[in-house]
């Protein structure tokens, strides 16, 4: 009687010893699979609720979050955002804010995005965590991987990893949030080539004070300096870059109510920059495909996304594009979500399913995963996201 059943004993534990190691093998592709997030309250997971801060750039208080999380999380949403969706249908679990307490070890990647940030570390200066100080977290992020994992494994990680980007739309509404002067020393194709110079690299660039800064002269400056592009990030191993392009800035409620008359278009002003530096960045992503050995890149047309989203909003399923859910004022663009920041009156939509907006700058959960699904699998031919998607980047090698 013994013997048969330590045999069996010893059977039972092979098929234990064999399902568990067939277990972590349809677990391995999340090892070595990281997502590092850079940018702006579009993909903002928290970070701002750990600075030195006003609640101008926090979303760490009621409605935010009600809809998914159901309480308040930091993001500038009711609920999900982009990035969420995506480190969803790469399966991996919520991608945290680099800056959350406690020591942590993160295995899949870390989000170091912060509302209010812009590519210029003018740009909220004080309030945010700038792009430049984002990527000294990442490099801090990438040498704790290579002392816990050693050279070799934390190079594989880190060139199979996707760097996602959302950002410039703070250096441009900024102009008109804070009466900025900018636009007067500098032409708009020159500013939007300082924005981009920084998005480059910290590099040198004497850029002519001259008024008459054409685009094509924009365009010149960048393929001179594409190569430099994100080199700090390449550098360590990076290759697979996404970037979200900049939405119409002048018809976000919060930028359309500045205009003088108040009427119903846009602040074509804001939304002109921000065409200037979506032709730039598509530019910049191309040279630096052809300058950069092993560079990928997935662009989403954020721009396009959303404009049909706003304009025809019962094809999406949803009903009012222009008008936010939480806010007050015309189009609830007067940015008192939460009643906590200078303005306290707001109202809040009954479903926020229903909007496209969420607040007078930022979008709802709904809207963030139809985005996040056309970046993930739209085909690559329909202008809408290319020159690969997120699924190829995440699936590639
Ligand atoms: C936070 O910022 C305010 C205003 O800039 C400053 O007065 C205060 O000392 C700062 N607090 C900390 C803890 O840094
Ligand atoms: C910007 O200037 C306009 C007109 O001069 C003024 O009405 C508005 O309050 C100013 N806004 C800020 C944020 O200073
Ligand atoms: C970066 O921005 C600063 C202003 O913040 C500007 O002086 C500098 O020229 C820019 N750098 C590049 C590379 O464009
Ligand atoms: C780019 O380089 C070319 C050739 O070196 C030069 O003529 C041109 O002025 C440069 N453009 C800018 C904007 O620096
Ligand atoms: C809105 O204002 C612009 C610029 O002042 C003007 O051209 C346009 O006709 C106005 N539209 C409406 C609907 O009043
Ligand atoms: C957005 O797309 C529309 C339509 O393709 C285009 O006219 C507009 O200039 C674009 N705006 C930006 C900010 O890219
Ligand atoms: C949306 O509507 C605006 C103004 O009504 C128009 O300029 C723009 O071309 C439209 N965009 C799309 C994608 O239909
Ligand atoms: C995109 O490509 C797919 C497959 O290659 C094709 O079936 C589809 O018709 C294309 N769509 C467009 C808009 O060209």
């Amino acid at each position: 009687m013994e013997r048969p059943s330590s045999v069996f004993l010893i059977l039972v534990l092979h098929v234990v010893l064999i399902s568990t190691s067939c277990d972590s093998r349809s677990e391995r592709p999340r090892k070595n699979v990281a997502l590092f997030v850079f940018g702006d309250s579009f993909l903002d997971a928290g970070n701002n609720n750990y600075i030195n801060t006003t609640t101008l750039d926090q979303a760490n208080f009621w409605p935010y979050g009600e809809t998914y999380f159901k309480f308040p999380t930091g993001r500038f949403s009711d609920g999900r955002l982009m990035s969420d969706f995506i480190a969803e249908y790469a399966k991996l679990p919520l991608i945290p804010p680099f800056l959350q307490p406690g020591n942590h070890l993160y295995h899949n990647g870390v989000n170091f995005a912060s509302a209010g940030a812009g590519a210029l570390a003018e740009t909220f200066q004080g309030a945010v965590i700038d792009l430049k100080t984002q990527q000294s977290y990442f490099k801090k992020e990438a040498a704790r991987l290579r002392s816990r994992l050693g050279e070799v494994e934390a190079k594989v990680t880190l060139s199979r990893a996707v760097y996602l980007f959302s950002i410039g739309s703070n250096d441009y509404t900024s102009i008109f949030l804070t009466n900025s002067s900018v636009l007067n020393t500098y032409s708009k194709p020159e500013y939007v080539g300082i924005v981009i110079g920084n998005l480059t690299a910290t590099i040198k660039v004497r850029l002519s004070p001259v008024l008459q800064f054409l685009l094509s002269r924009t365009e010149s400056y960048i393929d001179n300096h594409s190569k430099y592009f994100w080199q700090d990030v390449y550098k360590r191993g990076g290759r697979k870059f996404a970037f979200i392009n900049l939405p119409p800035l002048g018809c976000l409620p919060g930028i359309r109510i500045i205009r003088p008359d108040k009427n119903s278009s846009c602040l074509e002003e804001a939304s002109i920059l921000a065409k200037l530096h979506n032709r730039a960045l598509s530019k910049l992503l191309r040279k630096s495909e052809e300058q950069l050995k092993g560079f990928k890149y997935s662009l989403f047309n954020f721009n396009l996304s959303l404009r049909r989203r706003m304009n025809h909003s019962s094809k999406y399923g949803l009903k009012e594009g222009k008008i936010a859910c939480c806010g007050t004022g015309q189009f609830r663009g007067v940015f008192s979500c939460g009643g906590k920041r200078t303005v306290k009156e707001f109202e809040l939509c009954e479903n926020p399913n229903e909007y496209v907006f969420w607040d007078s700058y930022h979008l709802t959960e709904r809207v963030y995963k139809q985005l996040a699904e056309q970046m993930w699998n739209e085909a690559s031919n329909s202008s809408m996201v290319g020159p690969y998607t997120l699924r190829d980047l995440f699936q590639s090698k």
